[in-house]
Formats: C-alpha cells, structure tokens, sequence
C-alpha cells in the first residue's frame, strides 16, 4: 500500500543573509497510511509544525527544503505554489496551530466558509450555506446562523479553532493535518472533536497527522506516535511504547508529568474504557 503522506530525510534550512544556515529540521521521516493516524509529540520547537509547513508548501523563500515529501506517491518538494494550494484544503485539509491567522480578519466567517466551499466544490449558493450551517453544528457551534455573520474578532479563539476544524474535514480530504488543534477548546469540546475526528477517520478512511503535547488527545486518536527532538525523530512506537519505552528526555518527563495519562491507561486496562466512550 502506497503511504498517503511519506517523508524521506526531510531537511529544513532558515538561510541567512547575514548569518550562516540554521537546520531546523535534521532528516525526518515518517509515512502514514489510509484510515491511520499518526500522532507527533516533542517539546516547543523541535520541528513539529516545521516538518508539516515544509512538506505542505507554507514556507517562504527564507527556507530550503531538502529530502522528499510525497502525497500518495507523489513528489511535494518543487511542485509550484498554485499546485499546493490546490492540494490545500482539498485532497489535504491542515488545521494550523494558530486559528487567528488563517482567517482574514476584513471577511464575515461566513464569506471565508463558503469561498473555501467553493474553491473545491461545484455546490450552489444555498447548498454552501446549508453545509456550513452543518459544518459549524457539528463543531458544537452554538447560533451558527449568527455565527456567519460575525468577523473573525468577534468569536473566541476556540470558536475559529473549532470552525476551522469544520473547515478541513468538510472536503473530506485523503490527508489531514491537525497542527496541535484543540489547545483553546475546553475539555467537553474537546472530548465531542475528538470524537468527529475519529469518526471521519474511520469513515472516509482519512490519513493523520495529528500534533499535540497533550498526551490524554494521543492516546485517543493516534494509532501510532513519533517524537521529534531538536529537528530529528527521536522515539516512535504505539501508546504502550512510548509510555513504557521512551528514551528521550522530553517524551519520559511527559509522561510522568501525566499522571492522569497512567490512571486512564490502568482504568483502560482494567476494561474501563466504556466510561469514556
Ligand atoms: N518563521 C520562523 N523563522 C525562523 N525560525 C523559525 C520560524 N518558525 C519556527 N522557527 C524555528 O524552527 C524550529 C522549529 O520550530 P517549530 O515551529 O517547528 O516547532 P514546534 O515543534 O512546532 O513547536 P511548538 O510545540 O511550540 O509549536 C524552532 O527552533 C523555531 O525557533
Ligand atoms: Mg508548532
């Protein structure tokens, strides 16, 4: 089976005008397949969202990038820039780390809805809003009729996390990239994406890259995980390995920070699962 995501020795270089080269990310590689998701863990800055902009397109001039990055066996590296975004929130849909700046700030949400709805569709106008009506109740959006109509500023961070979540998975793409994507959600939000993220997985057999230091998420979506250190892969393995088996630093004190992780594992053992389901 061909990965849907591949990346082969993947470097990233910041190239300096006044100074020399800095590598950001030192060879990555890592492959994810249909209906799986990866999860990626490692401490701020170790090349996590990087790695993804790299392989996606989202770096400017400022970058190199080195290696290989295939889409369903496809070269990345050196497609043109309207290839990608043709890419982008189509066949792969990328939920970035910070909800703020991928909305444009002039346009209602609703405009930024439905032009993305049409970049990758053939609906119709009342088709658009019907489906971003569904798209903003399935995020537990609340007044979603309201919400359309309001500009950026005027929802919470966890509001336009949540809409741009919406927004990724509506194309029902082959590959999504969730960049850390329910850090301004609450728990009980949280807990109902989680769950939409899964399901879409499982249904669409949709391939992940879901980033995230919050353990407790890992271990509810991620068939399998991988742990950048400093640019490199560090650790990789399902669950149970890295808890039991981590050898980086970070990864261990992670873990044993989480306590709570252990305590829902044991329980998760223990054949308790159904209290959380
Ligand atoms: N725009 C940029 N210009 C220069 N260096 C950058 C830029 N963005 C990130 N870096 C550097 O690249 C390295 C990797 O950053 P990256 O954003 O991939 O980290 P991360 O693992 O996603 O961290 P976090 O968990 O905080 O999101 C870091 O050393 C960071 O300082
Ligand atoms: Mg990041």
């Amino acid at each position: 089976m061909i990965p849907v995501l591949e990346l082969k020795d993947l470097h990233v270089l910041l190239c300096g005008r006044h100074h020399q080269d800095v590598e950001l990310v030192k060879g990555v590689s890592f492959s994810v397949y249909p209906g799986e998701c990866l999860g990626v863990l490692g401490e701020s800055g170790s090349g996590k969202s990087m790695s993804m902009k790299a392989a996606m397109g989202l770096l400017d001039n400022g970058f190199h990038v080195l290696g290989s990055a295939r889409f369903q066996g496809e070269e990345l590296l050196g497609k043109s820039a309207e290839e990608l975004r043709r890419l982008r929130g189509g066949q792969v849909g990328i939920i970035l780390q910070n909800p703020m700046t991928c909305f444009d700030p002039l346009y209602r949400i609703g405009a930024q809805i439905a032009e993305t709805f049409a970049a990758h569709s053939s609906w119709s106008g009342e088709d658009i809003r019907q489906r971003s009506l569904q798209m903003l109740e399935k995020m537990q959006i609340r007044s979603p009729e309201e919400v359309l109509e309001k500009y950026p500023h005027q929802l919470s961070g966890g509001m336009l996390q949540r809409i741009m979540i919406g927004i990724a998975t509506s194309m029902k793409p082959a590959l999504l990239i969730a960049d850390e994507p329910t850090t301004a959600i609450d728990a009980v939000t949280q807990f109902e994406i989680l769950n939409e993220l899964l399901r879409i997985k499982l249904e669409h057999q949709t391939a992940m890259v879901f980033i995230s230091h919050d353990l407790n998420a890992i271990s509810r979506v991620a068939d399998r995980i991988v742990v950048l250190n400093q640019g490199l892969v560090v650790d990789q393995g399902d669950f149970h390995h890295i808890l039991h088996h981590a050898a980086d630093p970070y990864t261990k004190l992670l873990v044993e920070k989480r306590a709570d992780v252990m305590r829902r594992y044991r329980q998760m053992l223990a054949g308790k699962e159904r209290t959380y389901a």
